[in-house]
């Protein structure tokens, strides 16, 4: 994309689409509906929900632009696999805003220094903060008109939320009609929908009674619930409960504070969490934080934190609301939740270098409400450096969304392990390939030990994966188990076998139907026209990914010119250094691999004509500019990253001095404490937006 003359401020939806936007909404919508077959149907997700909100996201933003790609059957009209019966969408009233996080005691107390400056006043200490669990749940907003329930809306993405107010209307603390004597005209509440650990524990053990997946966390289950469609399991419904924090329209003059208005919603029927309580001062509100971690395990509902709001309601209208989040309130979060289990096996993963990984099998234990069964061990120095064994109990965490961690061994319950059989070895560093067996090598100075069999089939898997993937040559259905087959069919050799298969390899491979094996046929065909970034992705040339791509296609325009690179040409490229040159050039050295190249041509693979460079289309607005993204956005990163460079700036992981900007998104985290910590700017989107627009006019202007 480069959008460099499209002023993209004007939103009205005017251009026509070109072959390559169909395909991507044509794959996008695919791969939507795979995933919420997989959510609805089967309860086993494979992406986690912020990668599913981004393929959404991608594919509203397409539809928008070009209606004439409107398409009653795409997975945006509904929500859930069944088509048609989806549930519609509503704005809400006003946004449903995020909160800020403090990951520790002295953001935290950062927080409250900044409330007590911009209040002017002294000292943090005379700041009265309504101190609230955070429940981990799906945020809701209900409206209530003259007392009676008319609406109920998802959070969505914050100013439209889904239509949910059916299957809320079963929550049985959600009542139909406030008890108030005289109900304000309108009335917005909003609060968190929960499943309690309890219920979902049976609901779980019904689950799998019935062979079907368990949910992964209460969160899931909740939000799962609530998006029920079809065949609606009533009982589902009404385990969940609601329980209500804010009151954003229809608040009576004579409530002034946040536990004054908690107060109300209870009197109105409403449930409200019985923990929450007055904290005077900063000190209060952390003792208050560490009382709720302690009880955390012993509370009904699932819970990953503390909010605190300033309880004068005034004071907070004094502060305001940054774009996503108010400057009133924060999340202080709990520190990631360990918990101790038995390491079962260690065993040996092949990846698509032939890095052969260590993988713990764990004792399936349940942490931050997920239940974990597997932990990447990186390396064999790792292993040694915790001196892990086979039946040690261990300490695994989990933050967040994060992969878990092994954190240590507890040698001192070792006797138990013994006791129970376990013999406590060390396990060696593997000197063969588990899956072709071939010798394995650990190159000098490197901690990854590697198959040497560059033919290895658990590598040709990968490798193959690899090129079907989104950001390489996006080959819509070539799926995990297929990959597989094609692989022990012995359809699929080398890589540039994929674009030599015919309608009639396919149909003799089991469960493929003369349909799936034609979509797949056009599929591969569509992936034949290229650009040079997502062929060197797909290459799998060991440290480039979309960025480095990137940046050689930018450098070298074309395959022929970077084939031709010398190695120090390419590591001054700015962001490229000796490690990936090296590693560039060495694999473009290797026959086989140019063999590959030109049988990959051979076989129809046409790579598109790059987009002029900004430089020959004008001067870049915002040269020398540093941005940093974080947060949820609404649009993919990646294309973000890519209007940002295009208009000359850098975008770049952490926030340093260096940094110009911070474009926030939802629930942004501690690089939003940072910038402010440094005085850095922080934008939301839509300021990002008209920064680049007007990039994108003085590039036009220019042209
Ligand atoms: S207040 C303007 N209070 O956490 C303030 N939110 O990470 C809006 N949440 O989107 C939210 N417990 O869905 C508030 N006691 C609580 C909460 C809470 C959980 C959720 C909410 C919000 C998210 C932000």
């Amino acid at each position: 994309m480069t959008g460099r003359s499209r002023k993209t401020s004007d939103t009205t939806p005017r251009d026509e689409p070109t072959a390559r936007d169909r395909a991507r909404v044509e794959a996008l919508r695919a791969e939507i509906a795979r995933h919420d077959a997989l959510y609805y149907q089967q309860d086993a997700p494979e992406i986690s929900d912020a990668e599913y909100d981004a393929l959404r996201r991608e594919l509203i933003e397409l539809e928008t632009r070009f209606p004439s790609l409107f398409d009653p059957d795409s997975p945006t009209q509904r929500v859930g696999a069944p088509p048609a019966e989806g549930f519609t969408t509503a704005p809400h009233r006003s946004p449903m805003l995020s909160l800020d996080n403090a990951m520790n005691e002295e953001e935290m107390r950062a927080f409250a220094g900044r409330v007590a400056r911009t209040l002017g006043l002294e000292d943090p200490d005379e700041i009265d903060f309504a101190g609230e669990p955070k429940l981990d749940g799906s945020g809701i907003e209900l409206i209530y008109e003259n007392g009676s329930l008319v609406q109920g809306l998802t959070r969505g993405d914050g100013r439209t939320g889904e239509d949910v107010t059916t299957n809320l209307r079963e929550i049985p603390s959600i009542p139909a009609k406030l008890k108030a004597r005289k109900a304000p005209r309108i009335a917005s509440i909003r609060g968190e929908v929960v499943l309690p650990l309890a219920a979902f524990e049976s609901l779980n053990e019904s689950r799998r009674a019935r062979d079907l997946k368990p949910f992964e966390n209460p969160r899931n289950a909740a939000a799962g619930s609530l998006r029920q469609i079809h065949d609606i399991d009533h009982e589902r419904l009404r385990c969940l409960e609601f329980r209500a924090y804010a009151l954003e329209e229809g608040r009576p003059r004579r409530v002034r504070t946040q536990m004054g208005l908690l107060a109300l919603l209870r009197e109105w029927g409403l449930f409200v969490s019985p923990e929450v309580d007055l904290c005077h001062g900063v000190d209060a509100a952390v003792a208050y934080h560490d009382r709720m971690l302690e009880r955390r395990g012993s509370l009904p509902v699932e819970i990953d934190g503390t909010v605190f709001k300033v309880d004068d309601l005034a004071l907070q209208a004094k502060l305001g609301n940054l774009a996503r989040a108010p400057r009133w309130a924060i999340a202080f979060k709990f520190p990631p939740e360990q918990a101790l289990t038995i390491l079962e096996d260690i065993e040996i993963q092949v990846g698509r270098t032939g890095a052969l990984t260590p993988v713990a099998r764990l004792r399936p234990v349940r942490v931050s409400g997920v239940t974990v069964s597997n932990a990447s061990l990186h390396n064999q120095d790792e292993i040694e450096r915790k001196d892990l064994r086979v039946g040690d109990r261990i300490m695994i965490q989990r933050a967040g969304d994060v992969i878990p961690q092994v954190v240590r061994a507890r040698i001192d319950r070792r006797r138990e392990a013994l006791d129970e059989g376990f013999r406590l070895e060390r396990r060696p560093s593997p000197t063969h390939c588990p899956v072709c067996h071939a010798p394995a090598v650990r190159l000098e100075g490197e901690a990854i030990i590697r198959c040497t069999n560059l033919d290895c089939p658990a590598q040709l898997k990968n490798n193959l994966r690899h090129l079907a993937s989104r950001d390489a040559l996006d080959i819509d259905g070539l799926g995990e188990k297929l990959v597989d087959q094609l692989v022990e069919a012995g359809l699929v050799v080398r890589l540039s076998d994929i674009f030599a298969l015919r309608l009639e390899d396919l149909e003799g491979l089991e469960r493929m139907g003369p349909r799936s094996a034609a979509n797949l046929i056009a599929a591969i065909d569509r992936a034949r026209r290229t650009t040079l970034p997502r062929l060197l992705i797909a290459l799998g040339i060991r440290h480039v990914g979309q960025t480095v791509a990137e940046l050689l296609a930018n450098h070298f325009r074309t395959l022929e010119n970077l084939l031709a690179a010398k190695k120090s040409e390419i590591a001054a490229i700015e962001g490229i250094g000796p490690i990936i040159a090296e590693s560039v050039v060495r694999f473009f050295e290797e026959p086989s691999n140019r063999d590959e190249l030109a049988r990959l041509r051979e076989l129809g693979l046409r790579i598109e004509e790059p987009p002029p460079q900004p430089e020959e289309a004008g001067p870049k607005p915002l040269e020398n500019l540093v941005f940093v993204l974080t947060g949820t956005l609404s649009r993919p990163r990646p294309e973000w990253k890519k209007r940002i460079e295009a208009a000359g700036g850098r975008v770049t992981g952490s926030v340093s001095r260096k940094t110009n900007y911070v474009v926030a998104g939802t629930d942004p985290g501690s690089k939003v404490t940072k910038a402010r910590e440094l005085g850095v700017e922080i934008l939301d989107e839509e300021r990002l937006e008209s920064l680049l627009s007007k990039a994108d006019d003085r590039v036009s202007d220019n042209a």
